[in-house]
């Protein structure tokens, strides 16, 4: 199996790197990071910023959000798209306040209504500090990079998530989950681009198997529709 990828040098550039997204401030908190997860779902990060203030102003806790009338969430979420969300998003909060809080780990967090395997590990790992990679889009895009997976998608995604999986057996990862899984989100939004990778800033750039063979920024392939 191929190397790992040094998770100290991806947290060392984090540190100098970082974007300063407000839910970042608000590190230890699973109902906001919980919050921020799904709105990036589906929404970029600069329309998620504003929407994601206002939702907390108007819905401090999760039993605010709980206790509220579907209405008054539905009015809140407009404008971000798919109502179904907004739906879980409620059924979820109930759910939460009933047991006096969120969870802790991947499993009882993926037991929640709509929450899947994405953000179940990503609240785990923000939120909780599990060691555990939470695999969007952009981490899908970096590890077949990193790792020259030319399998297509979809039919690549668990070689991809296994492969993302052992990025976090390192000592480095370990020590700071949740740092390190920011730091994969920004690597992707930044510079792991899905054209014109800034390969020559990338902190892996030297254990980057898709650069070293010059198919890069081709991957993640894709099946034809
Ligand atoms: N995309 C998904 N989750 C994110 C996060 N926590 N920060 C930045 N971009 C993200």
């Amino acid at each position: 199996s191929s190397p790992l990828p040094p998770a100290s040098a991806l947290l060392h550039w984090y540190d100098r790197h970082r974007r300063a997204l407000p839910w970042r401030e608000a590190v230890r908190d699973p109902y906001r990071i919980w919050l921020s997860e799904v709105m990036l779902q589906q929404t970029t990060v600069a329309a998620v910023t504003p929407r994601w203030r206002r939702f907390l102003i108007r819905f401090p806790s999760i039993a605010a959000l709980a206790a509220a009338p579907w209405e008054d969430v539905a009015a809140e979420w407009a404008g971000l798209g798919y109502y179904a969300r907004a739906r879980n998003l409620h059924a979820c909060a109930q759910a939460v306040a009933a047991r006096n809080g969120f969870p802790d780990t991947v499993e009882e967090l993926r037991a929640l209504p709509g929450i899947g395997a994405y953000t179940a590990a990503a609240v785990a790992a923000i939120a909780f500090g599990r060691p555990v990679v939470p695999v969007d889009g952009n981490v899908e895009r970096v590890t077949a990079r990193l790792h020259a997976v030319e399998e297509e998608l979809p039919g690549a995604r668990p070689r991809l998530s296994g492969l993302a999986s052992r990025w976090m057996e390192q000592d480095a990862a370990r020590e700071r989950p949740s740092d390190f899984v920011q730091a994969l989100f920004d690597l992707g939004a930044t510079i792991c681009t899905p054209r014109n990778p800034a390969c020559a800033l990338c902190p892996w750039q030297a254990e980057c198997e898709g650069r070293r063979q010059g198919i890069a920024p081709s991957l993640p392939r894709k099946a034809p529709k």
